[in-house]
């Protein structure tokens, strides 16, 4: 079971040796160039995950939360600043960042669902076939599936078809685990299952997990850290810390309040943050949130 309380120590005592960040994302540009336009997907955008973070970016619909994510996963290079993964500067997808879509059907519908959590395993030649197959079987039973392994996609809820894919993405043991709205398309009972079974999986697992979502609720939920995006171009308003949240919060009144207190931050002072944004100088701390102003 997920442990709050066992998590604060841990997130404290990582604090107090001060260990290095795994990703720093340093003032990072996003653009789109078109023959005739350029898009700015974000506006000098800073964070760094620490291991085992279960770190969220929230934000609104265009506000570059997606290109983060590719670019983090080394398919959109910087317009400007730096992405760096364990001091490394990132300049192409690897192994070691694997991304989880939103849409499920990115699983091959002619591979069982063995052979989809085994084929990155073979095509990046990591493992062998024998090794492969026992990697898969593995987290396949850590996401609740053995029984599944020779079932054709098609066969599959939503839910399962997302376990698969966060199994195969598992199974590589990535350095980070990239997920864009991975439980969007489910119904909400589906979703809060999978929330909770992330959550469960993490305990066990302890990945290092980036996360997107447009969900308030999500985000508390799944983070323990979560950076805030303006409205298009993305920009950092504050970066909350929500490791004290999960699913049992869902309803409290504190719960409660830090939504509110988000949805505050995201959309009620859009225009004075911008300005502000503008202007920018260095973090302030205040309480649990720092304000980027
Ligand atoms: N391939 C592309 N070509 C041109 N512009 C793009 C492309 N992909 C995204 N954009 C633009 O970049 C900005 C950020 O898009 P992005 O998809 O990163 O936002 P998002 O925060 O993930 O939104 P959503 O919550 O709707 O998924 C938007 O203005 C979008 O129109
Ligand atoms: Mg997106």
């Amino acid at each position: 079971m997920h442990n709050p309380a066992a998590e604060t120590a841990r997130v404290s005592a990582a604090a107090a040796a001060g260990f290095k960040p795994l990703l720093q994302v340093d003032r990072l540009s996003l653009q789109y160039r078109s023959a005739t336009a350029v898009v700015q997907a974000t506006h000098e955008v800073s964070f760094d995950v620490h291991p085992a973070d279960r770190f969220v970016l929230l934000g609104p619909s265009g506000c570059g939360k997606s290109s983060l994510l590719k670019s983090v996963a080394g398919f959109l290079p910087p317009a400007s600043g730096e992405i760096r993964l364990d001091g490394q500067t990132v300049r192409q997808p690897g192994p070691d960042r694997i991304v989880v879509f939103q849409e499920f059907d990115q699983l091959p519908p002619w591979k069982t669902v063995l052979q989809n959590v085994m084929f990155p395993l073979l095509a990046s030649k990591t493992l062998g076939r024998c090794e492969a197959a026992e990697r898969a079987r593995h987290y396949l039973d850590k996401v609740g599936l053995a029984r599944f392994a020779d079932a054709y996609p098609h066969t599959l809820s939503g839910g399962m078809k997302a376990r698969v894919a966060i199994a195969r993405a598992l199974a590589m043991q990535p350095k980070m685990l990239l997920m864009d709205e991975p439980f969007a398309a489910l119904d909400a009972l589906t979703r809060r299952k999978m929330q909770e079974e992330l959550l469960a999986l993490w305990d066990e697992v302890r990945f290092t997990l980036l996360f997107v979502t447009h969900s308030i609720e999500e985000a508390l939920v799944v983070g323990n850290r979560i950076l805030l995006l303006s409205p298009h171009p993305g920009r950092v308003r504050a970066e909350i810390n929500s490791h004290q949240y999960d699913l049992t919060s869902l309803g409290g009144a504190g719960f409660q309040q830090t939504a509110q207190r988000i949805h505050r931050l995201l959309f009620d002072e859009s225009d004075a943050s911008s300005a502000a944004a503008t202007a920018a100088a260095q973090p302030i701390n205040f309480g649990d949130v720092r304000f980027s102003y």
